[in-house]
Order: C-alpha cells, then structure tokens, then sequence
C-alpha cells in the first residue's frame, strides 16, 4: 500500500525532459551514498532504518509511561524546541481532534490530557498565561533536549520543575517528570539522574529534525492516544519503498531531482501549501527538516509555507503575480477525515445553492485544483504530495518521505545536510549580551554596537 504518493504534472512543463534526467541521475547518486553512509556527516544517518532498528524495550517503556501520564494528568506540558519539539506537536495537531485542548475535549474525544508545548521560545507573557492554564490541574512534565543544555528549554524546565516540586513535594514530583535527552552526557541527563527523573534516549545517531519517530516525539504522541504502532508501521513501509526503488520509480528521489532542477533555474523558494488546518505544524515541521539540512555554505531553497485556502486571501496576490521566484509543493489530504454537506437553502440569498448536497471536500479539493492551476499558470511550477488519509500510518510515511528526500536533496546539493553549525552564532551573542561567565568581553563588545 502506497501512503504517499507524488504528481508531478504541473511542474513537468517548466523543464526539459534532459535537465530533469541529469538531476534524477545525481538523486539516484546521492540515494546511494546515503544507502552506503559513505556521505558527510554520515554518523548521524540512524533515522535511515529507524522505522524497524528502533528500540523495542524503550519503545514499550514509552507506552508505559504514556499510559500512566493519561491516568494521573490532566496536562501535559512539553518542553523543547526546534527539533525537540515540531515533530510531536506536527502529528498531535495532525492526528487529533483540531480543538484538542478546548473544553473537555481531549478527555472525552482521546482519553488523554491537553497537551501545553511550552520552552519553544522566550516570552513571559506566554509562560505566565500557561501557569494560569494549568493552575488546579495535575499534570506531568516531558523535557527533551538531546544536548540538555538549550537555554530556552532549560529556562522553561527550571520554572515547570519549581512548581511542580511545590505542588507534589520533591519526590512527587519527580514521578511526573519524564526526560528525552542524551544516553550519557549533558546538564539534563546529570540532573534526571540526581533526581531520579523516568529518562528516553535521544540515538547519538539521530539530530533533533529527523528525531520525530524516537522517544523526542513518540512520547508526547503517544500521551495524546495516537497509536505509535501504526505510525512506525506507516514510516517502515515507505522506508522499504524507499530503499527498494531507484530512478524515477522513487518518488522521494523524483521530488529531491525537481527541488534541484528548479534551484539550478534560479528558483530561491519552495512554497509548501496545505489546505488543512491539522497539517500547519507538517509544514513547520518540514520548514526546520529542509532549511536546517540544506540552508548552509550560501546554498539551499528558503523553505516557506502558506496555509490555503485561508493565505490565498492574503498571500495569493503575491504568488500569482509578484517576483517569479518560487516553486509550490501541494501536501494534499486524499480521503479527509470527516465530511460536512452543504445544505439546500430555499431563498438561496446567498447563491450557493449549486453547491448543495456537495461537501466541503469537494469544494475544498476543487479550490485546491483551480489554485494550482492559476499558480501554474503564473508561471510557479506546482508539485503535489499526496497523502492517503489522515491516519497514523499516512503521517508515519509522509515524514520518512521527506526525511529521505531531504538526505538525498541536501547530497545533490553539496551539503552535509545532518549538521547545523548556523544556529550557533546567535547563541554565542545571546550568553555575552545576557552576562554568562566566559562571553565578557564579546558582552562589551556587542552592546557598543547596539
Ligand atoms: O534539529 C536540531 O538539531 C535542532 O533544531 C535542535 O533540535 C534544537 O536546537 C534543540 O536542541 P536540543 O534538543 O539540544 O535542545
């Protein structure tokens, strides 16, 4: 069964049959090298077989631990950002009920408490709004961070960890705290072992944007009733399409092949467009897997994201019309979750009434075809990732299609594309502007230039 499958009509017309040969010949080489791990950055390829090789005794320890954070929370606050962070709220938002945390929703709809990201960025308007949210509530703690030591998460652990030990006391709390970190190293496993916190292993093979299907992700998802199962079933089985095709029968090879044919035309964006509003987080999600992998050495395409038909009232002009410099990849939702009739209306004020009887779907479908269309014929190439369904084992597949396009994409390209050294320079001006021994003289430095 195909979970995920790519149409590429609306971009064929912007490309010579032989650019697109050339390019699918370097995606079936770099296909290789990340087969063979003979790459850059080749020691942290463990999200290659991760769907089958992952942990089966954490896996279950998972589970476990979600079942009891269900049955004594009535919240869960995550802790993380970036890749500790965007795959979990990607599938939860996903997979959910779309007004999960309103009213009493996640209990009666998923028998599974609201679940608060939080440590994602730096405001004390947002901190303080979440304490009064969760003020009277059980809940549980999940802090992950691989290196342990990310100064927005561990702020947000200190304060979480403080009310928690004053709400249950130190040992109460403790039993509520579950860390995802490094098996070894870093502040945040030291201090769960001092405490005696529950811990998850971040694989030293693995970097934070192609950790989703580890405890980084699973543990949260699994909290939210999502079954994990069918989500690694969807990614193993796209795994093995994946490594079993070549050339243009690999689809994920085909969409790596496109991404650079359209950089090699001077193309400097890729406009991933949804027409779901649970598919908002896929797009942020995607947004960190390919500028992180790929954004380096002045390479790489600006990954941007639209969500439609709702951008289209703001965004649209520019897409249509504005600088030609961007190509538009379509995730398209195949079979919805749920569908709502329009109904007949008998005055038909409003002139819908040839749309009664029709679903939402359709009409939601039929303005996703008429946008690629114009988009199209405005001169942006449009691809389109179909998904099957809005089930487990479709999200498992969409996220190892993107992981594999994105290590082939980021090879074509030149890159190490499982390294980010980018990120450190704003750290490094953050500790000297906020005072943190050792970055003195860098302080003094940068404060005369503000
Ligand atoms: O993909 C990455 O490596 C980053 O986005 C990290 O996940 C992010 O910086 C958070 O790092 P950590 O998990 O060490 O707190």
């Amino acid at each position: 069964m195909n979970y995920i499958s790519l149409d590429c009509n609306k971009a064929t017309q912007f490309f010579s049959p032989d650019e697109f040969d050339a390019a699918l010949e370097r995606a079936d080489k770099a296909r290789s090298v990340l087969l063979k791990g003979t790459g850059a950055g080749n020691d942290f390829i463990g999200w290659v077989n991760l769907p089958t090789s992952y942990d089966k005794e954490e896996f279950a320890r998972i589970k476990e631990a979600a079942k009891r954070i269900r049955k004594d929370s009535e919240a869960l606050v995550v802790i993380g950002i970036g890749g500790s962070y965007l795959g979990a709220r990607a599938a939860i938002e996903f997979l959910r009920h779309s007004f999960y945390n309103e009213g009493d929703n996640a209990r009666k709809i998923h028998g599974a408490p609201e679940i608060f990201f939080v440590g994602n960025q730096l405001s004390g308007t947002y901190m303080t709004d979440l304490i009064e949210a969760l003020r009277g509530k059980d809940f549980s703690v999940n802090v992950i961070s691989k290196s342990g030591t990310t100064t927005e998460s561990s702020i947000a652990f200190r304060i979480f960890r403080e009310i928690l030990e004053t709400k249950y006391g130190k040992e109460g709390a403790a039993k509520r705290i579950y860390a995802t970190t490094d098996k070894k190293k870093g502040a945040l496993k030291s201090l769960s072992d001092v405490q005696g916190y529950e811990t998850f292993v971040v694989p030293d093979d693995v970097g934070g944007r192609y950790s989703v299907l580890t405890a980084v992700g699973l543990l949260p998802i699994a909290v939210s009733g999502v079954d994990i199962d069918e989500l690694m079933s969807g990614a193993a089985e796209e795994m093995q399409r994946l490594k079993d095709t070549d050339g243009k029968d690999n689809e994920a090879l085909t969409y790596a092949a496109m991404r650079n044919v359209f950089l090699d035309q001077g193309k400097s964006v890729e406009l991933m467009a949804n027409y779901e509003p649970g598919l908002h987080y896929v797009a942020e999600w995607w947004k960190q897997l390919f500028g992180e992998s790929e954004g380096k050495d002045k390479k790489g395409l600006f990954p941007a994201s639209v969500d439609l038909t709702t951008d289209l009232h703001s965004m649209g002009q520019y897409i249509q019309d504005g600088q030609r410099i961007m190509f538009e990849t379509v995730l398209c939702v195949d079979e919805p979750g749920s569908q709502v009739e329009i109904p007949e209306d008998e005055e038909d004020l409003d002139g819908l009434n040839y749309l009664a009887g029709k679903t939402m779907d359709f009409v939601n479908k039929n303005a996703m075809y008429a946008t690629v269309l114009a988009h199209t014929e405005g001169g942006v190439p449009n691809l389109i990732v179909h998904m099957k369904d809005t089930g487990e084992k479709s999200l498992g597949a969409l996220f190892y299609f993107f992981e594999f396009a994105c290590g082939v994409s980021g090879y074509m390209l030149g890159v190490n594309p499982f390294d980010q050294p980018g990120v450190e320079s704003y750290k490094k001006n953050m500790f000297a502007l906020l005072g943190k021994p050792g970055y003195e003289e860098l302080g003094e430095e940068l404060r005369k230039k503000l």
